[in-house]
């Protein structure tokens, strides 16, 4: 079969499942025998940005990277799992314009929620101020406007985000 790449990019809190739900993903996909490759910020980072933070600027340089690569295996025909929190709008737009083909998942869960969750400790550490810059304590988030598609990840199980997002690529015809 001759697959069309897309970058599906999922933005979303700390803790809002991006990494859990690409890797349902990626293990669905690779059962079907397409070409899939997850990009996940945690892992992205130690090796193609272990220089940078979470400053604003940082954060652009680091995105700007990975939009390169994101782009490079989309237009070899692969399905780019994408797992950044890319907070800003127009971060997200300047991937948009930079990846030739691109869909943005939304992941969406109340920022309480997350709170909750805290499956790192790191909403804890960064509520007594021990984390400068975090996203949604002491740093911005800003939600789609327009996204192809949203998960509710606080109703629905990764398992069910999953299969929306398998009948999102069916339906735009990247999977048979
Ligand atoms: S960004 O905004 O797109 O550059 O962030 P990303 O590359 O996705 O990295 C987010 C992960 O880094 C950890 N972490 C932080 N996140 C947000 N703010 C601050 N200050 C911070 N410091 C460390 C955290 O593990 C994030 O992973 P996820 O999977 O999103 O929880
Ligand atoms: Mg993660």
């Amino acid at each position: 079969m001759d697959q069309q790449g897309i970058t599906l990019w999922f933005t979303g809190l700390s803790g809002a499942g991006k990494t859990t739900i690409a890797l349902h993903l990626e293990e669905r996909l690779q059962q079907m025998g397409i070409r899939v490759k997850r990009l996940d910020g945690d892992e992205v980072r130690a090796r193609l940005a272990p220089d940078l933070g979470f400053t604003k600027k940082d954060r652009y340089t680091h995105i700007e990277r990975v939009a390169y690569v994101a782009d490079l295996l989309t237009r070899y025909g692969v399905i780019v799992l994408a797992s950044f929190i890319s907070p800003y709008r127009e971060m997200r737009q300047l991937c948009r314009e930079q990846i030739s083909s691109f869909a943005e998942v939304y992941v969406n869960c109340p920022l309480e929620e997350c709170i909750h969750r805290d499956v790192k400790g790191l909403y804890a550490r960064a509520l007594k101020g021990e984390i400068p810059h975090f996203t949604g304590i002491s740093d911005p988030y800003e939600p789609p406007v327009t996204p192809e598609l949203t998960l509710d990840s606080k109703r629905e199980t990764p398992e069910e985000s999953a299969n929306r997002v398998m009948d999102f690529l069916r339906k735009e015809g990247y999977i048979p």
